[in-house]
C-alpha cells in the first residue's frame, strides 16, 4: 500500500505546525512535526554543556542519543530523549536558537533523515518542516511553501508568549524571527526555500481559519479527497 505525503515547509511562526496537525485531524493523516526532533538534539547539547553549533562535538554526541517520537489516541507527537518525555521541555524559548543552530550541521541532518522518511513510509502523513518537499520526502504527493511576512509570524509569537504568561518584547521577537530566516535559509545544508514544484500559500492577512480553509481547499484538490472524508 502507498501512504500518501503532503509536505509544508516554510520559515518559523507561519504557522506550520497548528494548521498541519488540524489539517491531519480533520483528513485522518498523521502529522509529524519535524522541528519537535531538531529541538530535541539542541536540548540534548544544551543538557550536555555543547555548543550547538560546535559542528564535531554535537557530530560525537549523536552516537549516544536515544530520540523516539510516539503518538498517542489524541495523534499527538511526543518526543523522548534517552527515555524521558521532552514534549514540554523542547518548546522552551532558549531551545529555538539551539535547534536552529544544531538544524545547520550536515552531520545532525543525515542522522535525522532516515527516521522522519520511515515515518512516511509507514503512514499517511501531514509533515512540517523546512526541506520536507526539496529533500526528505522528493515524490510528496503535494508540495506547500506556507509564509507569512515576518512581522505577522512575529506577533503571532508575541501572543503566544503573553498568553502562556511568558514575558516579551516584541522587537526583540521580532528580531529573532528575522536571525532565524536567516540561519534557515542561508545555511549551506538543506536550507529552506521554496522548491520549484511547491505551492506558494502566504497567510500574511488571513487568520487561522481562512489560512486552514485555504490550505484544505489545496489538499482536497490535489489529492481527489471529496469534503466531508477522510482519505481512503
Ligand atoms: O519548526 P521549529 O521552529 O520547531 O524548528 C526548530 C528549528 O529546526 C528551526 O530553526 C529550523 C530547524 N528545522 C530544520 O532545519 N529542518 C526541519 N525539517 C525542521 C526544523
Amino acid at each position: 500500500m502507498k501512504y500518501r505525503s503532503i509536505a509544508i515547509d516554510g520559515p518559523s511562526g507561519a504557522g506550520k505546525s497548528t494548521l498541519a496537525k488540524r489539517l491531519a485531524q480533520e483528513l485522518g493523516f498523521l502529522y509529524v512535526d519535524t522541528g519537535a526532533i531538531y529541538r530535541t538534539v539542541g536540548l540534548a547539547a544544551r543538557q550536555r554543556g555543547i555548543a550547538p553549533a560546535a559542528g564535531e562535538c554535537v557530530a560525537e554526541m549523536l552516537p549516544e542519543l536515544s530520540i523516539t517520537m510516539d503518538y498517542g489516541e489524541d495523534g499527538l507527537q511526543r518526543m523522548f530523549l534517552d527515555g524521558e518525555d521532552v514534549t514540554a521541555a523542547i518548546r522552551e524559548n532558549d531551545i529555538s536558537a539551539c535547534a536552529s543552530k544544531v538544524a545547520a550541521l550536515p552531520a545532525v541532518r543525515d542522522f535525522l533523515m532516515e527516521m522522519q522518511r520511515r515515518t512516511a513510509r509507514e503512514h499517511d502523513v501531514i509533515m512540517d518542516g523546512r526541506d520536507i518537499g526539496t529533500v526528505v520526502l522528493p515524490n510528496a504527493d503535494l508540495k506547500i511553501f506556507l509564509t507569512a511576512a515576518p512581522e505577522a509570524r512575529a506577533e503571532r509569537r508575541y501572543k503566544e508568549l503573553l498568553e502562556r504568561g511568558q514575558q516579551a518584547d516584541f522587537d526583540q521577537v521580532l528580531r529573532e524571527v528575522i536571525e532565524r530566516d536567516l540561519r534557515d535559509t542561508q545555511r549551506e545544508t538543506a536550507p529552506l526555500c521554496q522548491g520549484a514544484d511547491a505551492v506558494l500559500a502566504d497567510t500574511t492577512g488571513l487568520d487561522l481559519e481562512g489560512s486552514f480553509q485555504l490550505l484544505l481547499g489545496m489538499i482536497r484538490e490535489r489529492l481527489g479527497i471529496k469534503e466531508g472524508t477522510h482519505a481512503e
